[in-house]
């Protein structure tokens, strides 16, 4: 199934990633992947039968040529015909299993890591959503989690089977014959080098489209949308001057990546033919010698194509490979958010009734962690200061101040949404800070100022807190 042409996007600074960050994540993906274990090992095992398949047919072509053709025999040749269509049938079959084992591997992670991610997410205290904008907290979910979908759906099977395709044609052609390869494989190097030239080039080239692209749009909706402003004062000649320059521009940049590929797709092929050239020229020259048969050259010929193309395909599923990890890196790292208002080890249940207690509590927002772009939100001005404040059981207390005057932010902190940066708030002579967080929530309710409705109808959501 190694099909077409693998595109993927421009890797940008954002999905870019280090090699000691990209080992962390694949020891932490080992691991989650673990109780997969027996469906990857299956889906490997399929990989390298239907691998081996793939590098068979060469070998049955030989048979026909040197036991068929040369040795005159009929027999050989429809043995041959027959192996061939049976390791055809074969591959083909085996290529959907592998993508079915695959795919479902990938999934089925995809899904618990979404799961993860969200179950982490929204038990996390209330100052890490005042650092995370939510847009960005979606576009985590989304974009990161596309960038390896977009893995899981294509890449993954490609890159390990053209590994294993290239590694298993080596092994193969060596054992053939040792001298043929020799000849044959001084072709690799430049096809290697040409290729991570090219990734390297025309990564920086399409960064600079898409940025072109962007810049041409913009100039072309702000044109659209002032049209009123741009024609009332006669600007409509300076306008398209400016989206001249920036379609220009545009234009500059898709021609540059085409510049790459006109080097690199027939440099590619010239040392496609040359390989040829050499297998058939060398192949000859041992063929006359007796040291090999001609159908070993035939294969040979055969097996070349299983050199090029895993090194093209490898190269550009490269982008793929690296946006992935990048992105698994940046949810691992949402992952291991902690939360700043957690449940002690050894936390105790909150009495029934109590006396609640605000003893001295001074608190002000901010100061936490950075944000997970690395923006850091300092403390901002103390909201209160040394307040303490005692409600017994069954009595009602209003608090009445001015707007901004800590109000809000007293009952939050009464409900341990935050901790206090100094003092203390307790229930039933219970620290909040001791308090398992079931029994908590149970005990002190708090109904925000401002309401949020869910989805559903009114009886869900007046019924949100006891569904
Ligand atoms: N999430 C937040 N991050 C940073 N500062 C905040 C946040 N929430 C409130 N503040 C600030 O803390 C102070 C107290 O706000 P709070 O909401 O507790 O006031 P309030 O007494 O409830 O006011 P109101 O009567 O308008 O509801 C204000 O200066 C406010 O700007
Ligand atoms: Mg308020």
């Amino acid at each position: 199934m190694r099909g077409g042409w693998v595109e993927s996007g421009p890797l940008d600074d954002e999905s870019r990633i280090d090699r000691a960050a990209a080992g962390r994540v694949v020891l932490r993906l080992s691991r989650m992947l673990r109780p997969q274990r027996r469906a990857i090992m299956r889906a490997v095992f399929l990989l390298i039968i239907q691998t081996a398949a793939l590098l068979a047919s060469p070998l049955v072509v030989r048979y026909a040529v040197d036991a068929g053709l040369v040795g005159k025999s009929g027999r050989a040749i429809n043995i041959a015909a027959v192996m061939y269509l049976v390791l055809a049938v074969a591959s083909a079959l085996l290529g959907r299993s592998v993508i079915w084992a695959v795919s479902r591997i990938g999934e089925d992670f995809l899904r618990s890591l979404r799961a993860r991610v969200f179950r982490h997410l929204i038990n996390l205290d209330l100052g890490f959503f005042e650092r995370e904008k939510t847009g960005r907290l979606v576009a985590r979910m989304t974009s990161d989690i596309d960038a390896l979908q977009e893995l899981v759906s294509q890449g993954l099977v490609m890159f390990v089977q053209n590994a294993l395709i290239f590694v298993g044609t080596l092994v193969v052609m060596s054992l053939l014959s040792w001298q043929l390869t020799l000849c044959t494989i001084v072709v690799v190097p430049p096809v290697i080098f040409a290729s991570l030239w090219f990734r390297k080039r025309s990564n920086t080239a399409y960064l600079e489209v898409r940025d072109r692209v962007g810049t041409n749009l913009s100039t072309l909706q702000e044109g659209l949308e002032g049209v009123r402003v741009v024609q009332a004062f006669g600007r409509e000649g300076g306008f398209i001057e400016r989206f001249e320059a920036t379609n220009e521009a545009q234009y500059d940049a898709n021609i540059a990546t085409v510049k790459i590929a006109t080097r690199y797709f027939p440099f590619v092929e010239f040392i496609g033919v040359v390989g040829l050239a050499v297998v058939v020229g060398a192949g000859s020259y041992f063929a006359d010698r007796n040291i090999l048969e001609v159908g070993t050259v035939l294969a040979f010929v055969l097996y070349l194509n299983n050199l090029f193309e895993p090194i093209q395909q490898l190269s550009q599923l490269y982008n793929t490979v690296q946006s992935a990890a990048a992105a698994l890196n940046k949810l691992f790292g949402l992952l291991d958010t902690p939360n700043s208002v957690p449940e002690k080890p050894g936390a105790i249940d909150l009495p029934e009734v109590g006396v609640l207690k605000v003893s001295g509590v001074t608190f002000a927002y901010g100061g936490g962690p950075p944000d997970t772009d690395g923006v850091s939100h300092p403390r901002g001005p103390t909201v209160l200061s040394d307040v303490s404040i005692t409600v017994a059981a069954g009595e009602r207390v209003a608090l009445v101040g001015p707007t901004g005057a800590g109000k809000s932010t007293l009952a939050k902190l009464m409900a341990r949404f935050y901790d206090p940066i100094d003092g203390d708030v307790s229930f039933g002579g219970v620290s909040l800070r001791d308090a398992t967080r079931k029994s908590l929530r149970e005990r002190i309710a708090v109904v925000p100022q401002e309401g949020f409705l869910f989805a559903g109808t009114v009886r869900d959501n007046i019924r949100v807190g006891s569904p």
